[in-house]
Parts: structure tokens; sequence; C-alpha cells
């Protein structure tokens, strides 16, 4: 195949950013991905990725180290900008473990692409940039136009949804003010199999549902979207020249009871919640626009059991 074009991904070795570099590598792109450690045993996998030999070169790489940036973009048309701290627990100094990375990593980022000539730079927000808006009609379906309150956030503490708010909304301003082509992605949870050797906040939360046996859990409304249609979704509007603004992924809608269920009824030997407590409001985010794009996903089944088996290879549910 012919080269496609040389692109960066940072954050690289993370969940999202290993099935993104996956992605590309297999449609024939050169790729430079970021990593904080390339020594580290943490990224071997990249290295086994098909094509990584030839064609994926790794980079180290902070956020808040501007020339590292540079030197990862320089010669490549695209970035994916997926790196930004996700931590599983409450973090004691949230602005500096995460409002920090985030928001000025960010900037960081764009103003290296810019710097660096990048055509057009994919940032990987989420949907909790687009959630916390209390302000909101009670009922009326989220589009691109919702935006988490991040007073809202702060006042409830909700530092990694303010991380993301602030992050994408400055560089969707930083975009306006230089010129810089950025489109944000905004995905919901995301569930799928891990390539990475160590456990991510998200999949952490689909392996404590198969192995922490809780004695009650809350029956919260979740939204759901497979780690390898966000890789999709970013490729997608990478390349379609009409991509612009914002794009709202997610899947489905489903309650952790709903959840639970499907896994028992499938495997049904884990450990899963004894009891639940009724709560939190059914909220709809709408992909609409992204699927006008082109974009399509799989089945909620099919993201479970592929999660599952990919811990049981790991070794994750023993
Ligand atoms: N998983 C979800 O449910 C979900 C949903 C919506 C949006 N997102 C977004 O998707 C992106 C990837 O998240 P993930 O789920 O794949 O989590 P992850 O596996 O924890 O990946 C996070 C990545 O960010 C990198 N990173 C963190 N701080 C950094 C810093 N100061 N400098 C350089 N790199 C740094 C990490 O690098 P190291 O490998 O060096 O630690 C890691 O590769 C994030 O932007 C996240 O906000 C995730």
């Amino acid at each position: 195949m012919a080269e496609k074009g040389r692109v960066c991904v940072t954050g690289a070795g993370g969940y999202l950013g290993s099935w993104v570099v996956k992605l590309l590598l297999s449609k024939g792109y050169t790729v430079h991905g970021t990593v904080r450690e390339p020594r580290d045993e943490k990224y071997a996998h990249l290295n086994k990725l098909e094509k990584a030999s030839e064609n994926l070169m790794l980079f180290k790489a902070d956020l808040l180290d501007y020339n590292s940036l540079y030197a990862a973009f320089a010669g490549c048309n695209g970035v994916f900008h997926v790196a930004s701290p996700v931590p599983s627990s409450t973090v004691p100094n949230p602005e500096i473990e995460l409002i920090e990375p985030a928001v000025k990593g960010t900037l960081n980022v764009l103003k290296a692409c810019h710097e660096a000539k990048v055509k057009r730079v994919v940032v990987v927000s989420s949907g909790a940039a687009v959630s916390l808006n209390p302000e909101w009609p009670k009922g009326q379906v989220k589009d691109e136009t919702c935006w988490s309150d991040k007073e809202y956030c702060r006042t409830t503490k909700n530092w990694y949804c303010l991380s993301k708010t602030e992050a994408e909304s400055e560089a969707l301003e930083y975009a306006k003010r230089s010129g810089l082509d950025v489109v944000t992605v905004c995905p919901t949870l995301i569930f799928g199999p891990i390539l990475q050797s160590t456990v991510n906040a998200s999949s952490l939360v689909l392996i404590k549902l198969l192995k922490e046996g809780y004695e009650s859990l809350e029956n919260k409304p979740r939204t759901i979207v497979d780690v390898r249609d966000v890789a999709e979704a970013l490729l997608l509007v990478y390349k379609k020249p009409e991509a612009e603004g914002r794009y709202i992924c997610t899947a489905h809608i489903t309650r952790t009871r709903d959840m639970v269920d499907k896994l028992r009824s499938i495997y049904p030997n884990y450990n899963y919640p004894k009891n639940f407590t009724e709560g939190g409001d059914e909220e709809k985010l709408s992909s609409e626009k992204l699927q006008r794009l082109g974009w399509s996903y799989r089945p909620l089944e099919e993201s479970l059991v592929d999660s599952v088996a990919s811990y049981q290879e790991a070794g994750l549910l023993d």
C-alpha cells in the first residue's frame, strides 16, 4: 500500500491511543507515537502491532514540555491528541495532576501543531465536557451545543469533567484565534478490548463489575461506546474535509443492572454486584452529527464479550 502520510498520536500507549495507533498502521499511515517513558515495558504491545516495525516511531514527550511535542509533530500532516490524565480515583491535587496537563497540555499541543504546520488536529475531549449542565432542559437530548458548566464542575468537585471541558473549549478558542484546523470528539464511557498490559480507568469500571462482588451498587444509566468505534470516529473526522467543530461519540444507553444481567447470562460465574439501588436520571446524548459524517457502531453485546475475552487473556479476572 502507498504511504498515506505521516501522523502523530499523543498518549500512544494508553487504552484509546493504542487502538488509534493500530488503526492508523492498518490503514497504511506512518505513525509517530508520543509516550512518557519509551523504554517502559508497558509500551511493549505497540511494537508488536502489525506494521509497527516499519511504520511506527515512538517519541518521548510530556504534555508540559513544548519542545518534546514539537519534535514529535515535525513532518506530520495530522495529529491525534489523545493524551490526558484519566484517574481511577480522586486525586489529591487536581490542579496539578489533572487540570494543568489537560488544559496547558492541549494548548502546548496546538501551538506545536501550528508551528509544525500540521494540517488538521483531532482533539479527544469527552462526554464529560458535554453532560454536566444543570441548565439544560430536562429530558432534552444533548447535542454538540451542550457544554458542561465549569462552575458547576468546580462546586461539585468534578475535576476530571472540569479538565476536559476547559481543555476542549480552550482548544476551539485557539483554533478560532490561530486558524489552525481543530476538530474535537467527545466519547462517552469507553469499553471494549484492551491492547495494553496495564488497566485504564474505564476498563476498571467493567472489571470491577465482574469481580468486585459489590454488596450494593447504584443502578446508574451509562452511555457507552466501543474503543474500536471511537478510533474509527477519530480517523473519520480526520479524513473528511467537511468535518468541523465538535462531535459527540456515543452508541448505547444502558443501566448498570441491565449490563450485569447481560454479562451474567453469558458468563454466569463471576462475582457480580449482589443488589442494586435505583438512581440517576436517564440522559440522552446524540451522535447524529457524527453519524451524518458516516460513522456507525457495533452492538453493545459485542463490546462486552470482546472486553471480557481481553481481560481473561491478560489474566485480569483471575
Ligand atoms: N476511557 C474513557 O472512558 C474515555 C471517555 C471519554 C474520553 N476519554 C479520553 O480519551 C483519552 C485517552 O484516555 P484512555 O481511556 O485511553 O486513558 P489512558 O489509558 O489512561 O490514557 C491516557 C494517556 O494520557 C497520557 N498522559 C497523561 N498525562 C500525560 C502527560 N502529562 N504527558 C504526556 N502524556 C500523558 C498517558 O501516558 P502514559 O502512557 O505515559 O502514562 C496515557 O497514554 C483521554 O483524553 C480521555 O480523557 C476517555
